[in-house]
């Protein structure tokens, strides 16, 4: 009998997870996406797309699939869905591990303006116009349209459908990694002058970050969201090690129950 493992995604961290599980011959593995990307990259595991329903949903699903491992491996700002794994966990007993990349820590030269919230991130940016690059997914950017005055530089996965209803905005769509000398680029021909971003962490999206330090341009960053707390890992190769000693002791799915097969 096989372990069943659900992975909470949407991560570079989550496909590299399965990846690495999708070799392991003790477990079945399935990955969880939420479904906000239209073309998603493509994984080395099943599917599944779309919330669950809530925390209740959830428990129903983990039951109703016999997983005996889940591992939250969301994005750091996605956390209602890591919340709700923990509520889940807790109400079936499924024991629950979570991958969560550390921030980015300030280094000399950073230029940053921690705020709470994307509402105080448009404060921070001013009144005077400037040339702002906000680099948030599409539904953090309505609270932006209280400040018209700006030039914005728009970059997400998808397009922006609705565009924002402001007279200046220039829209991008790519998936990173970014490297630190495109972003150079990118921020020098747009005479770029604030960047706006969340602590996301990790190598992908650091680039302009650090392209940032480089050209000495402000960058307004959102604070980390309060997250369960949890048996976690900053990396896949820790998480692995923690998942090695709950294989030892979570029991497997009964083959009755036991539907990834
Ligand atoms: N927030 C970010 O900045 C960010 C950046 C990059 C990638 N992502 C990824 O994008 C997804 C959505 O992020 P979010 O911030 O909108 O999440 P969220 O606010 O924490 O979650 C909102 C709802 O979306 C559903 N959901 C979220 N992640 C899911 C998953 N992996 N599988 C199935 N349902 C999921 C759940 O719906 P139900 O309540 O119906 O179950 C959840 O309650 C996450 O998977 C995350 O890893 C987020």
């Amino acid at each position: 009998m096989r372990h069943s493992i659900l992975i909470l995604g949407g991560t570079a961290e989550s496909r590299a997870l399965a990846g690495r599980l999708a070799k392991d011959p003790r477990v079945v593995t399935e990955l969880s996406l939420a479904g906000r990307t239209r073309n998603p990259a493509e994984q080395p595991v099943p599917v599944r797309i779309g919330g669950f329903g809530g925390v209740d949903g959830l428990v129903q699903y983990l039951t109703e699939r016999g997983i005996s491992i889940l591992i939250d491996a969301t994005h750091p700002y996605a956390a209602q869905m890591s919340h709700h794994a923990a509520e889940a966990a807790e109400r079936t007993g499924v024991p629950l591990l979570s991958l969560r990349r550390s921030p980015w820590i300030r280094q000399l030269g950073d230029r940053w303006t921690e705020v709470e919230s994307v509402a105080a991130a448009v404060t921070a940016v001013g009144a005077d116009p400037r040339h702002v690059f906000l680099t948030l997914g599409r539904q953090e950017l309505l609270p932006f349209e209280v400040a018209p005055q700006h030039d914005y530089l728009i970059r997400s996965v998808d397009p922006v459908e609705p565009p924002l209803t402001v007279p200046h905005a220039h829209y991008v769509t790519s998936r990173g990694p970014f490297a630190q000398a495109d972003e150079v680029r990118l921020l020098t021909e747009h005479g770029v002058e604030v960047i706006v971003a969340k602590n996301s962490g990790g190598p992908a999206s650091y680039g302009k970050i650090a392209a940032a330090r480089a050209l000495g341009i402000e960058v307004v960053l959102i604070r980390r969201p309060d997250l369960p707390q949890v048996s976690s890992a900053e990396t896949v190769d820790d998480l692995l090690i923690l998942l090695e000693q709950r294989l030892a002791h979570a029991p497997p799915a009964s083959d009755s129950d036991f539907s990834l097969k």
